[in-house]
């Protein structure tokens, strides 16, 4: 009686199978999937294998229309660029992920700001670590940059047409030093303090407006509270939320200067 009813466990096992197989057919031929899985996707197949296709397959996936649909034999050649370009940005990512770190940790203010410091180095877990990492990856990036300039200055990348992306990063290399030394003052230390100190009597010099200049720097009459709140903000917001536009405006640039300059 029970078998003729379907009831028994194989005929339940069939069942519930069916059911499944036909919810996820149903899944899959639904809009939602269907705007979500481009074709092209894997979890979507769609295209033959052609040249054409091939790039609707990169165009189509938010991952891989980041990289261009064709590149040039020599510009993938490790030794042609020497990846300075994509080593600054590494770097970048690298600095943004350990200063959200450090922030958790770091209070900008006069009293507290070395105190928070010598916490990070001493009684937070990986603090040493993750300050170590952002301060000598500080360092390497403006190395990098620089390096990456020299590379591209010596293939003559600089001409037409790339001179607009050239101007683009001289822009960066001044947003990666102003980062470099915004960061110096927040440690607080005496270090921080006097490079701060010669730095902005240095600026104090410029003609006519010298004292405004220096009073802008420093949010005060002199170096105190206001100045590292006013370099805290720059350092870690405005900076980097400008530094972000320029990158995308640069590397948009190089694909539509038609990817790396040739070889000379
Ligand atoms: C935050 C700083 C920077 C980042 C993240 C960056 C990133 C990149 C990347 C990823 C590329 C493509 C690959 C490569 O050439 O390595 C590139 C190309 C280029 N960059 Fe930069 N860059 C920066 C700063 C600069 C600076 C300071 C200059 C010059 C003043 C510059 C000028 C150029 C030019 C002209 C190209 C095209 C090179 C070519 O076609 O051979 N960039 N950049």
């Amino acid at each position: 009686m029970a078998e003729a009813n379907g009831n028994n466990g194989s005929g339940l096992g069939a069942k519930v199978a069916e059911r499944a197989t036909k919810m996820w057919d149903n899944t899959r031929n639904s809009q939602a999937w269907n705007s979500i899985f481009r074709p092209g996707s894997i979890y979507r197949k769609g295209y033959t294998d052609s040249p054409r296709n091939r790039s609707y397959v990169i165009m189509n996936s938010v991952l891989f229309h980041l990289h261009p649909v064709k590149v040039k034999r020599h510009a993938v050649k490790v030794s042609y660029t020497l990846c300075l370009g994509g080593l600054s940005f590494f770097l970048f990512i690298l600095l943004t992920v350990t200063g959200i770190f450090l922030m958790f940790f770091y209070r900008p203010t006069a009293t507290e700001a070395w105190a928070t410091v010598q916490d990070l180095e001493t009684a937070v877990a990986f603090g040493s670590l993750v300050r170590n990492m952002h301060r000598w990856g500080a360092h390497l990036m403006v190395l990098s940059v620089f390096l990456h300039m020299s590379r591209v200055f010596y293939h003559g990348a600089y001409k037409s047409p790339r001179e607009f992306n050239w101007v683009i990063g001289v822009i960066l290399l001044l947003l990666t030093l102003l980062l470099s030394f915004t960061g110096y003052l927040l440690p607080w230390d005496q270090l921080a303090l006097w490079a701060v100190t010669v730095g902005t009597n240095m600026m104090g010099y410029t003609p006519v407006l010298g004292n405004q200049v220096r009073f802008v720097l420093l949010g005060s009459k002199e170096i105190g509270n206001d100045t590292l709140l006013r370099w805290y903000v720059l350092h870690v917001l405005m900076f980097p939320f400008v530094i972000v536009i320029f990158m995308a405006v640069h590397f948009w640039r190089v694909r539509k200067d038609g990817g790396i300059s040739g070889p000379l």
